[in-house]
């Protein structure tokens, strides 16, 4: 050990991270090997390049954006839903489909203690927001006959949560050998002095690095070889927080497979031009997401001559992705966004902190920048409040109570009653 704790040291003093070892004489051996094995496992160059490059997503004068084009749900005839939803229907039949679930996110803002998914909806009776998926999976057993694969991306940090959690409710049901967890990677989160930071006096702080890490974390887990071994083609990508979000549209699914695009999405339409969601774009003649919040406004005011809005599309996480597709992004290098969050630490005195603004920074992939990896992709417009009613915080207008609501009303179809 005493070998291992000089080249720890010389690695600290060089990236200047020595206090991780300020709690050093306090420690047990087993605390010890725990964390000189952390910080050896620590590429601290990239942590370090990440954390200097700041904003990935800067735009200057030399980046082109144009308009790409959208489908509205609300234009289609019922003749074409029906068309549509019929293909969607054979291809669901066929096997298929199968759904990704991202699931390996903290929940920071939520503040819930535990994985998000098992956070429950205040219904009669209460409702965990894994369940809710997986009753949309259901329905395709009922409606189709067929059991769809439901691969569930999780953290280190809560992968045995989840997983007991599935366990204590004996999988909602399902059949359990339909359902795949595999682990997303993490890096270690750093403080706005650029230190790593301690989550206990014998422990580094990590975060998974985004829901982007997904096509890596896939490749790495061997997922696609068990996707291409039950013959499915088309991958639904979708969070684990709204409550409205049904994996297995027929409609959505028909659109995009007689698209012929290896890529689709559905979006929202931004009906407020100050609000600075990100916003759907060709950028230097590929799809993408314009993430430059400044920017996004200037562009919600854009119309075209029959004063259609022109980049009004915001993401809401719902993908539909060809397994080619998915296997080519899981060999390429996706970039990082830096996001400022709120994050509990130990501090100088060995006390655990817990802030009540942003503290450190964490480093995070997004689905969204595969995108601009391909030429073409499809997009859908969908009503807002037929699907889109997330869980993020308890204060914000994404919270339980409008979410529950929401799911009573589209789902559950009762009229909820201020009066309880
Ligand atoms: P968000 O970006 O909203 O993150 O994730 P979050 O974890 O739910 O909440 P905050 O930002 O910490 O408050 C959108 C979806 O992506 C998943 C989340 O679980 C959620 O379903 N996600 C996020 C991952 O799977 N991995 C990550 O590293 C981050």
């Amino acid at each position: 050990m005493e070998q291992q704790l000089e080249r720890v040291k010389e690695i600290l003093k060089k990236y200047n991270q020595e206090h991780l070892l300020q709690f050093w004489d306090e420690l047990s051996d087993s605390q010890k090997e725990f964390l000189l094995n952390q910080i050896l496992s620590i590429n601290f160059d990239e942590a370090h390049k990440l954390y200097e490059q700041g904003k990935i997503d800067v735009l200057d004068s030399t980046t082109e954006i144009e308009p790409l084009p959208y489908m509205n749900k609300a234009d289609f005839s019922q003749k074409e839903l029906d068309f549509y939803s019929h293909i969607g229907k054979s291809v669901i039949m066929d096997g298929k489909i199968g759904v990704i679930t991202l699931a390996g996110g903290q929940g920071s803002r939520l503040g819930f203690k535990g994985p998000k998914g098992t956070f429950e909806l205040d219904t009669k009776p209460k409702i965990s927001l894994f369940e809710i998926i997986c009753n949309y999976l259901k329905v395709a057993i009922s409606d189709f006959g067929i059991t769809i694969p439901w691969y569930i991306m999780v953290s280190n940090e809560n992968y045995n949560a989840t997983l007991n959690f599935f366990e204590s409710k004996n999988f909602f049901g399902y059949p359990r050998e339909y359902v795949t967890f595999f682990i997303q990677d993490d890096l270690p989160i750093i403080d706005t002095d650029g230190k790593l930071i301690l989550e206990e006096i014998y422990k580094v702080k990590f975060a998974s690095n985004g829901n982007g890490n997904l096509f890596s974390a896939l490749r790495k887990n061997n997922i696609i070889d068990d996707m291409r071994k039950k013959n499915i083609k088309w991958l639904f990508v979708g969070g684990v927080d709204n409550v409205l979000l049904d994996p297995i549209d027929p409609f959505f699914i028909g659109l995009t497979v007689e698209s012929k695009n290896l890529v689709s999405s559905k979006t929202l339409f931004k009906e407020d031009s100050t609000d600075t969601s990100w916003v759907f774009a060709m950028k230097n003649g590929k799809p993408a997401i314009v993430d430059c919040e400044n920017f996004v406004e200037m562009l919600s005011k854009i119309k075209d001559k029959n004063g259609r809005y022109l980049y009004r599309e915001v993401n809401m996480l719902a993908h539909l992705f060809y397994i080619d597709a998915l296997e080519k992004m899981s060999n390429v290098y996706i970039p990082y966004h830096r996001a400022f969050r709120k994050s509990s630490f130990v501090n100088y005195e060995g006390m655990k902190q817990v802030p009540e603004s942003p503290n450190i920074y964490k480093f995070e992939q997004f689905v969204f920048d595969a995108f601009s990896f391909f030429d073409k992709i499809t997009l859908l417009r969908v009503n807002r409040h037929e699907e889109f009613a997330p869980i993020k915080d308890f204060n914000g207008i994404y919270n339980p109570e409008i979410a529950k609501k929401l799911y009573e009303q589209n789902v559950l179809h009762i009229e909820s009653t201020d009066t309880d």
